[in-house]
């Protein structure tokens, strides 16, 4: 079971309004964050999917315009409803054009607030997606097929579009499924190499005598079923880019031997004491901390320094959740398009259809979970959702794997143990309670109306329950 609360962000710069707006929506079940500037409301979009949000057209700073912009180049999802000002119609207009679902003018009835957003909701069930901010989208933020809007991606980008024109040896490094092979293929496409072959080899998957033999190719009768000569990846990617994947699996006398290639660029295949020179760049990638290795000794310096030229760290993806809506939306792109192919295979053209979204709650629980298999986990699991949702236009929570699901979720209770007389359940309950309590008021250092805020109550109800705690009952 997910949590199918509808979360909302409140953007106000007038406090006594915003926490009154706050407390009722959250007497009406809507789970509230409140912002005082838009500058607080984007840095809080940038890691929760809100439902709806809120803002007031006019703030210090970045603006209400400027909030709905950030919320929905995110998440083209998203509700967002303006509050502006008495009299200022074409204010509204204007929002209502750049993607608000809709507006409310001040002062304004609290029911009148209550009917915008449960209708705004309603509609946003029906309607399908803005399709030109997704095509936009798509456009600003990548590079190659890579995908990302973080400050580290973009970082990347800058660098790959630099690093792509040299002859620089590069070492990625990265968790597994961070993209490490789809960076080197962006680089070498990239680079004026991109018409010569890309060559990959995987050096944690052979052992050492074949790896040898692979790399540096051998000639008739080099070694025991050497029955032909053959020429070798490092041979075979002259001209263009040799990818060295997983090179902190080699021996340290493949190491050896490649060490010479990086530094001379030749070496001699197996069996044939000829030098052969080459021409080629070396991209390698490793989920091993090579600095280690070489503190340990399983991994030549040397080796290391020629390698690590120019470094390209991959943070793993719960690093840089700012991506995750991003990533999913290509995901999701990319698997409803091959579900409709092949749905029309046979009859010509795929039909259009309604696109996919996917609900915000879904995507709650995607931004919080951990991945730790990184893009390629989350990759599989929108595959998976896209066929468990066949018929559907939108991917709901259920359609995730059980364990992304839960990630959403409140921590579970602490361990109790059940004793055959039973437990004190109020005294459980209790704790629980008192323990929230003292988390909020120690964080708000004492301050009752922000720990109410962040318990999500109202400060009365806070002050209610203190009272209780306080008599023991
Ligand atoms: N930023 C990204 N944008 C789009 N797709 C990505 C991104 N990062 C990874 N992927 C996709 O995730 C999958 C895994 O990527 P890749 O094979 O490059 O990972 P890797 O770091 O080499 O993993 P491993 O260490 O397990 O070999 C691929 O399908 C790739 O296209
Ligand atoms: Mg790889």
């Amino acid at each position: 079971m997910a949590d199918t609360a509808k979360h909302l962000l409140l953007v106000e710069d007038e406090a006594p309004l915003r926490t009154a707006v706050a407390e009722q929506l959250a007497d009406h079940g809507y789970v509230v964050e409140q912002a005082a500037t838009g500058e607080e409301a984007v840095a809080r979009l940038a890691d929760f999917a809100f439902d709806i949000v809120l803002t007031d057209l006019r703030l210090p700073g970045l603006d209400g315009t400027g909030v709905l912009a950030a919320a929905l180049e995110r998440y083209p999802d998203v509700i967002g409803i303006v509050i502006t000002g008495y009299g200022t119609v074409k204010d509204a207009v204007e929002v209502i054009k750049r993607g608000a679902a809709d507006f409310v003018t001040k002062p304004f009835q609290f029911d009148e607030l209550l009917h915008v957003l449960t209708s705004a909701l309603e509609q946003r069930r029906l309607k399908s997606e803005n399709a030109y901010l997704r095509s936009q989208l798509e456009a600003r933020y990548r590079f190659e097929g890579i995908i990302g809007r973080s400050r580290v991606m973009s970082d990347l980008f800058q660098l790959l579009e630099t690093v792509a024109a040299t002859n620089s040896t590069i070492l990625i490094t990265g968790e597994t499924g961070t993209g490490k092979e789809l960076v080197a293929r962006a680089i070498h496409h990239n680079s004026p190499r991109r018409l010569h072959r890309f060559v990959a080899i995987n050096c944690g998957a052979l052992p050492e005598s074949l790896l040898e033999a692979e790399l540096f190719g051998h000639v008739r009768g080099a070694f025991t079923g050497a029955v032909g000569s053959r020429q070798g990846r490092i041979e075979q990617a002259n001209r263009g880019t040799l990818f060295l994947d997983e090179v902190g699996n080699m021996s340290l006398a493949v190491q050896m031997r490649l060490l010479r290639v990086l530094q001379e660029r030749e070496f001699e295949r197996i069996g044939d004491p000829t030098t052969v020179k080459v021409d080629v760049r070396v991209i390698a990638a490793t989920n091993s901390d090579l600095g280690r290795m070489v503190a340990e000794g399983t991994f030549r310096e040397d080796l290391f320094y020629r390698l690590n030229v120019i470094p390209v760290a991959l943070p793993p993806l719960r690093d840089r959740r700012d991506d995750i809506p991003l990533l999913a939306r290509h995901f999701l792109d990319k698997y409803a398009a091959e579900l409709r192919g092949a749905g029309a295979s046979g009859n010509g053209s795929a039909p259009a259809g309604p696109q996919m979204t996917i609900a915000q709650e879904a995507m709650r629980c995607l931004m919080a979970y951990a991945w730790p298999g990184n893009v390629r986990q989350m990759e599989n699991a929108i595959e998976r959702a896209v066929a468990l949702s066949l018929g559907r236009s939108q991917i709901e929570a259920g359609d995730l794997p059980a364990e992304v699901q839960q990630a959403a979720l409140p921590p579970p209770v602490p361990d109790v143990p059940f004793p055959d007389e039973g437990i004190d359940f109020d005294g459980y309950v209790r704790a629980i309670e008192r323990e929230l309590i003292r988390r909020s008021l120690e964080k708000t250092r004492g301050n009752k109306g922000r720990a109410a805020r962040l318990l999500n109550l109202k400060r009365t109800t806070l002050v209610e329950k203190l009272k209780r705690l306080e008599r023991g009952d």
